[in-house]
């Protein structure tokens, strides 16, 4: 008989090796990877049925809709039932109170390994959930929590944190990945056969080394990640993996005394509050799932004592920001080569959208030449390696905001002055070509 041999698993990307070593060569993550079992061989084949797609039967997905209209936006418009949502984020980030927030309203069974039950009740009580809606549970074991929900009959289960779960049937210690991944597909199932929602709480590290959730992604629905900068109070809820919704759409919150309270001014809470006219500020508008959010650049142009000036970028790419530089020097005659370029985006929101080049190229030139934008201009556009400006996606809708923000001047691509027009933006618009017409235009 053939023995069982073992193999080696990365908790943190899960790659699997056939000898232990101690950093991941996949990932890179040390002391990341675990002894498991191999699956054990295979018995007789039963044979497998087949059914033509026309005839699976099925009926339209309903969805439960939360009171947390950011959070029903993120998971495409309401949770469903049946259906598995994993939620990752670091610790103190806000993963319990969100999900004690949503479980206020449904019949919520809420199992909580990591914290007591009166912490929770206070947690609860400041938060002003109903505390009649929802059961409390400490149990740990799979089977129990499973045969708990199915005497209860909840509307949604919520797993607080699936690192806690244990089965003495799984071989592994508590977390381990056998056990992380045999109780949530144990979980996912009993959550099918009862038709509740269940949500699953995992922890990621500040590393960003996901030990646990990552080897969850493909056996749930949805994978939402909670991110924020601790000395904010911003949270922003994103979708990383949805089977019944887009992944583009971002929930913004911010972290208060009673709790995760949605952002209303959401198209510029990115911004400067003060949007003070000092040289090196410029603002643009990004496109973040079906919202644009207006956002600052700011830039500090320093004079380098090294020999090789430092270039750095929070919130933006370093890449883009060396290209804008070296776009900058060609085409717009800056001479940036003595100078440390340091480019950051207001409130810690982190921009992918070329859009924002104009903006950074303006925000470095204002603190070059100190002199500032002037207040209530909006920049558009993204600069080409030969120094031309190019339209940008979704043009007209990020005018709109601007528009409705109250700015009373655009820099946009020349090409694009017919959808501000469009737009209904009655300021002035500045049309650009390049980079040098820019510099012709407001330096
Ligand atoms: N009384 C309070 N007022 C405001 N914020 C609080 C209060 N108590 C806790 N918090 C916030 O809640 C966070 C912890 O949230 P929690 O849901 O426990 O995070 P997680 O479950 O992700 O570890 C803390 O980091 C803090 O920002
Ligand atoms: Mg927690």
């Amino acid at each position: 008989m053939a023995r069982q041999r073992k193999y080696y698993i990365c908790t943190a990307c899960g790659t699997d090796f056939a000898k232990w070593q101690g950093k991941c060569a996949a990932c890179g993550e040390w002391n990341s990877i675990v002894e498991a079992d191999a699956p054990a061989p295979a018995g007789p084949v039963v044979p497998a049925d087949v059914i033509t797609l026309a005839d699976v039967e099925y009926s339209a997905v309903n969805r439960f809709t939360t009171g947390i209209g950011e959070f029903n936006l993120v998971c495409g418009g309401g949770v469903v039932p049946g259906s598995v949502i994993l939620i990752g984020g670091e610790p103190g980030i806000g993963k319990s109170t969100l999900a004690l927030q949503i479980a206020g309203f449904f019949r919520t069974l809420y199992i909580s390994g990591e914290e007591s039950p009166v912490q929770i009740r206070l947690r609860a009580e400041r938060i002003g959930s109903p505390l009649n809606a929802i059961q409390l549970s400490s149990a740990t074991d799979v089977e129990q929590i499973i045969r708990l929900a199915e005497s209860v009959k909840p509307q949604c289960v919520i797993i607080d944190s699936i690192q806690t779960l244990y089965s003495s049937d799984i071989p592994g210690l508590k977390g381990s990945v056998s056990q992380i991944r045999e109780s949530a597909s144990r979980l996912a199932g009993a959550a099918k056969r009862l038709n509740a929602v269940l949500i699953l709480i995992g922890h990621i590290t500040k590393e960003g080394a996901i030990a646990g959730p990552k080897l969850l992604e493909h056996l749930v629905d949805t994978v939402l990640y909670f991110e924020g900068n601790f000395s904010r109070d911003f949270r922003v809820l994103r979708a990383f993996k949805n089977r019944f919704g887009s992944v583009n759409e971002i929930g913004l919150f911010r972290m208060e005394e009673r709790g995760l309270v949605e952002v209303t001014d959401k198209n510029k809470i990115f911004l400067n509050p003060y949007l003070s006219s000092a040289p090196g500020n410029a603002v643009s508008a990004a496109v973040e799932g079906s919202r644009i959010i207006l956002f600052e650049v700011q830039s500090l142009v320093t004079f380098s004592s090294f020999p090789n000036p430092r270039r750095m970028a929070d919130g933006f790419d370093l890449n883009r920001l060396i290209l804008i530089t070296a776009v900058l020097e060609k085409h717009a005659g800056l001479k940036l080569n003595s100078f440390d370029v340091f480019i950051n985006v207001s409130g810690g929101f982190q921009i992918n959208d070329t859009a924002a080049d104009l903006a950074v190229a303006v925000s470095i030139a204002s603190s070059l030449t100190n002199k500032p934008v002037p207040h209530g201009y909006g920049f558009l556009g993204e600069i080409s390696l030969s120094g031309e400006i190019r339209p940008v996606s979704l043009c007209g809708r990020r005018i709109q905001e601007f528009k409705v923000s109250g700015f009373s001047t655009l820099v946009i691509p020349d090409a694009e002055t017919g959808e501000a027009a469009a737009a209904g933006f009655t300021g002035s618009v500045i049309g650009i070509r390049n980079i040098q017409n820019m510099m012709d235009n407001l330096f």
